[in-house]
Parts: structure tokens; C-alpha cells; sequence
């Protein structure tokens, strides 16, 4: 499976660092949707899903946590700990965030809007959906 992260340029000056990311240029799709996790527990997994069509980049803005890719032959994981890397989760893919530290923001830059039809939340048909495509 390839991992494809992206390191984000940032502007760096005794005044502190600025990363700015913009659809299209230094990602490949338009965002169309924003949202972000905070106030995460170090025991508790979330995610356990996989998407239809939608094209995400989780940013861990402070703090860390890990994430399981999983394309239905491999799994991954790969600790997010810096702010200006982004993690790209494709169509396709399983994935499960953990290990959260207590100050995590997770920052997800995502190609569409929420739409619950575009979700594989269980794992059996996940695989069928995969082995199928
Ligand atoms: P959920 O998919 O269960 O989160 P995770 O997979 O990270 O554990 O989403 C939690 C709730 O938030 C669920 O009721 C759906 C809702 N939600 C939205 O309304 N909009 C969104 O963009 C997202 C990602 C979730």
C-alpha cells in the first residue's frame, strides 16, 4: 500500500511558523469541507470506516496520534506529529485513528461534503466492497 504523505511549506520567522494550504495547488482536490477532532482520550480508536468517493488529508495540528490504513491487503500505521504533515486518505481505504495525545487537534481537510451514504462502517462489507471494486 502507498503512503502518501505531504509536508507543507510553512513561513518560518522569529514571529513563529504560518502554513497555508489551498485547494487544488498544494492539494489536488477543491475542499469542500473542514472539520477537526480535539479533546480526544489515548484510549479510545476512532474512525473504523472506509469511504465510497471522498479524498482526505488529516493534519494533526498539536500533539500526535496515529493512524491504521488499511486497503483490505495491508495495514499501515503512521504517528502524525508534526502540524505542517498531512496524512492523504483515499477512497478505499480503512482507517482508524488512536493513540491520541491528550492536547491532539486533528485537523481534516476532506473533497466533500458529510454524507453518510458515502461510509463503509462495517469491516465485512468493507472487504466485499474492495475485493469487488
Ligand atoms: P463519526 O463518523 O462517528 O466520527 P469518527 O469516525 O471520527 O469516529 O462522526 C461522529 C458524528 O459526527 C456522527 O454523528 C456524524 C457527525 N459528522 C458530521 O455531522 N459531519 C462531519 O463532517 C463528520 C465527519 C461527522
Amino acid at each position: 500500500m502507498e503512503i502518501i504523505t505531504k509536508v507543507f511549506s510553512s513561513h518560518s520567522s522569529d514571529r513563529g511558523n504560518l502554513t497555508a494550504i489551498e485547494g487544488e495547488n498544494e492539494i489536488a482536490f477543491p475542499i469542500k469541507r473542514v472539520y477537526y477532532l480535539y479533546g480526544l482520550s489515548h484510549d479510545l480508536r476512532r474512525g473504523f470506516h472506509a469511504h465510497k468517493r471522498l479524498e482526505q488529508y488529516l493534519i494533526c495540528i498539536y500533539g500526535s496520534c496515529s493512524v491504521l490504513l488499511d486497503d483490505g491487503k495491508e495495514r499501515a500505521s503512521v504517528k502524525l506529529d508534526r502540524p505542517n504533515v498531512g496524512l492523504y486518505v483515499g477512497p478505499g481505504i480503512w482507517h482508524e485513528m488512536f493513540e491520541f495525545s491528550k492536547d491532539a487537534v486533528l485537523l481534516v481537510l476532506a473533497s466533500d461534503r458529510y454524507s453518510e451514504e458515502d461510509y463503509i462502517r462495517d469491516y465485512c462489507s468493507f472487504l466485499d466492497y474492495v475485493q469487488g471494486a
